[in-house]
């Protein structure tokens, strides 16, 4: 069955009511195209958890804080629906920025949990732009859950943190990251990589698995992040931009294991931003 296609509010909308109506669950996977095995994944789990998937394609220019990033963002809507005839997914919602932001718009949604930590600090106003148009998608489509990658963990809190905080009724399914056979994170991004960027590439993954180890083994957990953070930078490919033990409930510093705990990484291969984290 080939699935449906939608560009405006009122034809996603009425057409996820229909379903709702029918009395089946509808689960959401928003995504800003580039599709990978990574959404694949999130697809895969959404299809478990509900009658009918929604997949969202729309590259959010309001969460780019850089313009070459947003210019050079990978993705091309022919192939991401061939992607998306091989799996069940029942409609693809492609608004137009029009669309998302007609003329006039002057609302944003704002979490100050986490703010001025991990990616917020080296990219301002990027989660105002993530949550504002994450509201906008569940206000805009009633389903009863959505599904986001662990890879992009803060972006997980903060829209967690939304849905608590506002009262919205949808529940946020976190599905765990996909990685190559040698560990990196999938990325839309990683298209971007040279061959010699890619080689490097898996050395985050590495040196986390490597510093968790440690940790585990009971090297001091401050000189564990120093040893891992001289070692991504030693390889002098990386621009590194924090490697951090964070508590997993509110995200911040871990000075020791007593509660789940997340390593998060975050450095720049040339142009190309990668992030990371696993769980400790
Ligand atoms: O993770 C992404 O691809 C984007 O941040 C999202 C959640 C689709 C919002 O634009």
């Amino acid at each position: 069955v080939p699935f449906e296609i939608h560009r405006t509010v009122d034809e996603i909308r009425s057409r996820v009511v229909e379903w709702r109506n029918e009395g089946l669950s509808v689960s959401l996977v928003p995504t800003m195209g580039g599709l990978h095995a990574g959404h694949l994944a999130l697809i895969k789990h959404a299809e478990m958890i509900a009658d009918r998937v929604v997949v969202t394609l729309f590259v959010n220019p309001t969460q780019f804080n850089n313009r070459e990033d947003l210019t050079t963002y990978p993705g091309n809507e022919v192939d991401d629906m061939k992607q998306l005839v091989t799996t069940g997914v029942a409609a693809l919602y492609a608004p137009s920025p029009e669309v998302m932001y007609p003329k006039g718009f002057s609302t944003a949604v704002h979490v100050d949990a986490s703010a001025g930590i991990l990616c917020d600090r080296h990219r301002p106003g990027h989660f105002d732009g993530v949550t504002t148009v994450c509201a906008k998608l569940f206000n805009q489509i009633p389903a009863q859950t959505a599904c986001f990658g662990e890879k992009d963990y803060q972006q997980l809190f903060v829209i967690r943190r939304m849905v608590e905080d506002l009262n919205l009724s949808i529940l946020i399914e976190p599905v765990p990251t996909i990685r190559e056979e040698d560990g990196l994170a999938l990325s839309s991004r990683n298209a971007r990589l040279s061959k010699e960027q890619r080689e490097a590439a898996p050395i985050l993954h590495q040196v986390m698995i490597d510093t968790v180890a440690s940790i585990h083994d009971g090297l001091p957990i401050s000189k564990a992040l120093e040893q891992g953070a001289s070692t991504i930078e030693r390889t002098g490919c990386f621009e590194l931009e924090y490697f951090e033990l964070r508590r997993q409930r509110d995200l911040d510093l871990a000075h020791s294991l007593d509660e789940p705990c997340r390593l998060f990484v975050a450095a720049s291969l040339g142009t190309v931003r990668l992030i990371d984290n696993v769980a400790v």
